[in-house]
């Protein structure tokens, strides 16, 4: 069984689709994989509620608590590998991570961030579309590198920027999006459709088209 672990810091919608996707697609028999624990580095994540309500373990370690970044991810390492995972899932999960962290989980470590990468890393990605006048926004789903939202694009999906959009209707767009594609990029990711190879994402024939969406 190939385990998953999701990193989450808050409201977790992006955890409940990879829940309900596998349930509803019953990755455990299809797949072979399941969601085996979600850990949050803040205690008050309602994700953790989310988690627990569909059965899945939750394990809560503050990054507060710890003397440095490096003991902290160190600490968080060896809760994620308690479950040795096959993929590590940053779904809303707002905290840096070391290069130790990153190299140790180089080719299993995914984020869910939200705009067309490169363009619009960091925070306040909808701000920062509005301001630029950008006609689509969108989101991507890519592995994890040493660059803050720079390592290779697995999936994106693509939304227009309407002339009356403010930073709220434009992220609900994109979150609607954010639902549909990280869910599907760990379901390729698991089947194999997609890889990484020399640092570039290797998509399988015919699956182009799961990977690269518009949403009008
Ligand atoms: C999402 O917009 C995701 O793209 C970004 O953080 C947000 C998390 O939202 N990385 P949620 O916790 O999944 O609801």
């Amino acid at each position: 069984m190939k385990n998953i672990v999701c990193l989450i810091s808050g409201r977790g919608s992006n955890l409940e689709a990879l829940l309900a996707a596998a349930g509803a697609e019953r990755w455990a028999e299809t797949l072979d994989a399941r969601i085996a624990a979600v850990i949050s580095n803040r205690p008050g994540a309602a994700g953790l509620a989310r988690a627990k309500a569909a059965g899945v373990p939750t394990q809560v370690l503050e990054h507060g608590a710890f003397p440095s970044r490096d003991a902290f991810d160190v600490a968080l390492m060896q809760a994620i590998d308690a479950h040795q995972p096959a993929l590590v899932v940053l779904a809303g999960f707002m905290r840096v991570l070391t290069q130790r962290f990153v190299s140790h989980y180089a080719g299993r470590l995914i984020n869910i961030h939200p705009s067309l990468l490169p363009a619009f890393p960091g925070l306040a990605t909808h701000r920062q579309a509005l301001a630029s006048g950008v006609r689509v926004h969108g989101a991507t789903v890519h592995f994890v590198s040493h660059e803050v939202d720079g390592g290779a694009i697995i999936g994106q999906s693509v939304v227009p920027v309407r002339a009356d959009d403010t930073e709220e209707t434009l992220a609900e767009r994109v979150l609607v999006q954010e639902h549909v594609l990280l869910p599907r990029c760990v379901r390729l990711l698991l089947q194999g459709a997609v890889s990484l190879r020399d640092g570039r994402v290797h998509v399988q024939a015919g699956h182009d088209q799961e990977v690269a969406v518009a949403a009008w």
